[in-house]
C-alpha cells in the first residue's frame, strides 16, 4: 500500500508523514532528502551518488549528512537542482525502486502526480504562507521564492493531483492532521 503526501514547504509533510507511517506500521520516505543530498553533493552527477536512509539518518556516500542537508542554503539549492530533468529522472527512478516493495508513506512534491500516480491515497497538505514561514523560522519571502520555483518549473511542477484530498493544516495540531489522514486510509481499506 502507498500513501502519497505532497505539498509546499512548511505544510508539515515530514512530521505528519512520519507519524502516519508510525501509526500504520508503514515505512516513511522523505523524497525531499534526496533532492537535498544532490544539492549538497554540488556538481556531481546525481546518477552516481549513493544516497541511503538508515532509520532517521540520511547518508551520502556513507557519510551522515542528516543535519548538513537542512540548512536554508541547501533548501534553496535543492529547489534549484530539482528543476533539472536529469536530476529528477535519477531520483524518480530511485524512489520507484524503493517503493516497489512494502507499505509506504511517501512525501514530497510530485509523489501523487509523477512518482506514484497509482497511490492508494493522495493527500495535498497545505497551510497559509505566514504559518509555513513561522514553522520554518525563515522569512515568508524565502518560502514564497521556493514555492514559486517548485510550482513554476517545467518538469514535474509542484501541483495537487486531481484525485488528491486537500488537508489545510493552518491552526490544526499535528495529532488532528494525523488522525484525519489515518482515518482516510482506514476508509479506503475497509
Ligand atoms: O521539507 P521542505 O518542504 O522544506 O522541503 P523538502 O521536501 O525537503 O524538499 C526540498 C526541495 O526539493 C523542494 O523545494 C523541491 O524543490 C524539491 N523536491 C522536489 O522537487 N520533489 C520532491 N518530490 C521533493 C522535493
Amino acid at each position: 500500500m502507498l500513501i502519497a503526501i505532497d505539498g509546499p514547504a512548511g505544510a508539515g509533510k515530514s512530521t505528519v508523514a512520519r507519524a502516519v507511517a508510525d501509526a500504520l506500521g508503514f515505512t516513511y520516505l522523505d523524497s525531499g532528502a534526496l533532492y537535498r543530498a544532490v544539492a549538497l553533493a554540488g556538481a556531481r552527477d546525481p546518477a552516481t551518488l549513493d544516497i541511503a536512509f538508515e532509520g532517521d539518518r540520511v547518508l551520502l556516500d556513507g557519510a551522515d549528512v542528516s543535519e548538513a542537508i537542512r540548512t536554508p542554503e541547501i533548501s534553496q539549492e535543492a529547489s534549484r537542482r530539482a528543476t533539472d530533468p536529469a536530476v529528477r529522472k535519477a531520483l524518480v527512478a530511485k524512489q520507484r525502486a524503493l517503493l516497489a516493495h512494502g507499505d509506504w508513506v511517501a512525501e514530497g512534491r510530485d509523489i501523487g502526480t509523477v512518482v506514484a500516480p497509482g497511490a492508494d491515497l493522495k493527500v495535498w497538505l497545505t497551510a497559509s504562507l505566514p504559518e509555513r514561514a513561522r514553522r520554518r523560522g525563515v522569512p515568508p519571502d524565502e518560502v514564497r521564492e521556493r514555492d514559486q520555483r517548485d510550482a513554476g518549473r517545467e518538469h514535474a511542477p509542484m501541483v495537487a493531483a486531481p484525485d488528491a484530498v486537500e488537508v489545510d493544516t493552518t491552526g490544526l495540531s499535528i495529532d488532528n492532521v494525523v488522525r484525519r489522514i489515518v482515518g482516510l486510509v482506514r476508509e479506503r481499506v475497509s
